[in-house]
């Protein structure tokens, strides 16, 4: 593809605009249209970009406008329908977390893209950050040793959902970070919470993962907290790193903190544990819009062919744990196994890398799951 790849953004409410305006900003592509059922945000968006057209229906974005690529930032219960209509329609695309309602529709839409060559990208925001970028470098550099476990917390006062709770809301984020840093699928899931002011729909959960060898992550998400909290500790044998995304300075320190039980004994009034503290290091990292390098990484992968690193694989993977934590909600925190399977998608024209597979060992608890979201 030579010429600038014509993008379409769908959804022009809280988190859309900012998609427009980042791939407005892109040398490689034509913001050509956006789309709104409301008049108001369209006439809202015509103000800031007059040379972008705006238009109420989605059928004619798809289908009258000569588009490459649609961006959908709609609610989650649409996600699954205008991403299938658009890959039906021979168009990339590129859907907000998460990718849908349920496993089932995820598969469909990789299914679609892998049949049809296409692009299928999630915004799985995070991974394009350049501080979770120096946060994989250590842990992969093996600064902190082994990880033993991650605790994230992500809470605020609001912003309310009617359809989602607030695990499918707040946690696609942090869960995308962990298994990125974990580099494995998890093989359990519990998830607890509450719905203190919609019924029926959780407003503070916590979720935990469970991995192979001792490793979990703990991740706390609410809409129903005082004070903006984005942090994640990782710690490892070795060291501890805290990532603070609301500091304005010093996002990632590195603590030299530990502590060793002897490796043997001959009595227990021999036993001491030895507890380490050293220096904290605070490591540079330049700052750069997550959604900027997120945008280029769409149409970088358009035009080379290539699979994004936030692929439909992963949106699927995400869902499979958010649906399973729907699951374990009903049961009170129940574990629920996850168990990877194995993919028999074709996969022409792309290189795609399947690392994680993934598969959900009870169909029946799936569907109970969905519905829960819908
Ligand atoms: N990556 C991130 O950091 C991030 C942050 C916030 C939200 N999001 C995601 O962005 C998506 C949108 O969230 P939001 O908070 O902006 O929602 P929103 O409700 O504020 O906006 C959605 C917009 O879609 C429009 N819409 C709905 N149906 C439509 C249709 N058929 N045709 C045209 N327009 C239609 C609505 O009128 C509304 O303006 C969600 O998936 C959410 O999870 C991502």
């Amino acid at each position: 593809m030579k010429n600038p790849i014509r993008i379409g953004v769908v959804g022009c409410g809280y988190w859309g605009p900012n998609l427009v305006r980042n791939f407005r900003a892109l040398s490689d592509c034509n913001l050509e249209m956006v789309c709104d059922l409301s008049e108001q945000r369209l006439k809202h968006l015509r103000s800031l970009y007059p040379e972008v057209k705006g238009e109420r229906d989605f059928d004619h974005l798809l289908n009258g406008a000569g588009l490459d690529a649609i961006v959908i930032a709609t609610a989650v219960r649409f996600h699954f329908t205008m991403a299938k209509a658009a890959l039906l329609a021979g168009k990339h695309v590129f859907i907000e977390k998460p990718m849908a309602a349920s496993s089932r529709e995820c598969e469909e839409l990789v299914e679609l893209a892998e049949k049809n060559k296409l692009v299928l990208m999630v915004g799985h925001t995070f991974l394009y950050s350049p501080v979770v970028k120096k946060i994989k470098e250590i842990v992969d550099n093996g600064d902190l040793g082994d990880i033993r476990y991650i605790a994230a917390r992500r809470l605020n006062l609001g912003l309310y959902q009617k359809d989602i709770n607030v695990a499918w809301d707040l946690a696609p984020h942090d869960i995308s970070i962990v298994l990125h840093i974990m580099d494995e699928f998890p093989k359990s899931v519990n998830c607890r919470g509450a719905a203190h002011v919609t019924p029926g729909v959780e407003d503070v959960t916590s979720m935990c993962l469970t991995f192979r060898k001792n490793r979990s992550a703990i991740i706390h998400n609410s809409w129903l907290d005082p004070k903006k909290i984005r942090e994640m500790t990782i710690v490892g044998s070795r060291r501890m790193l805290v990532y603070d995304d609301v500091a304005q300075l010093e996002k990632v320190r590195i603590f030299d903190a530990r502590v060793e039980a002897p490796p043997h004994y001959d009595s227990f009034a021999e036993f001491q544990y030895a507890y380490h503290y050293g220096d904290m290091y605070v490591p540079y990292i330049k700052q750069e819009e997550p959604l900027k390098s997120e945008c280029q990484h769409f149409l970088d992968c358009i035009r080379n062919g290539t699979q994004p690193l936030s692929d439909g694989r992963k949106g699927l993977e995400l869902v499979r744990i958010l649906e399973a934590s729907s699951a374990s909600l009903k049961q009170n925190g129940a574990a629920i196994d996850l168990q990877p399977v194995s993919s028999t998608h074709a996969t022409q024209g792309f290189s795609v890398q399947m690392p994680h597979p993934v598969g959900f060992q009870t169909p029946h608890t799936v569907s109970a799951a969905a519905q829960a979201v819908s």
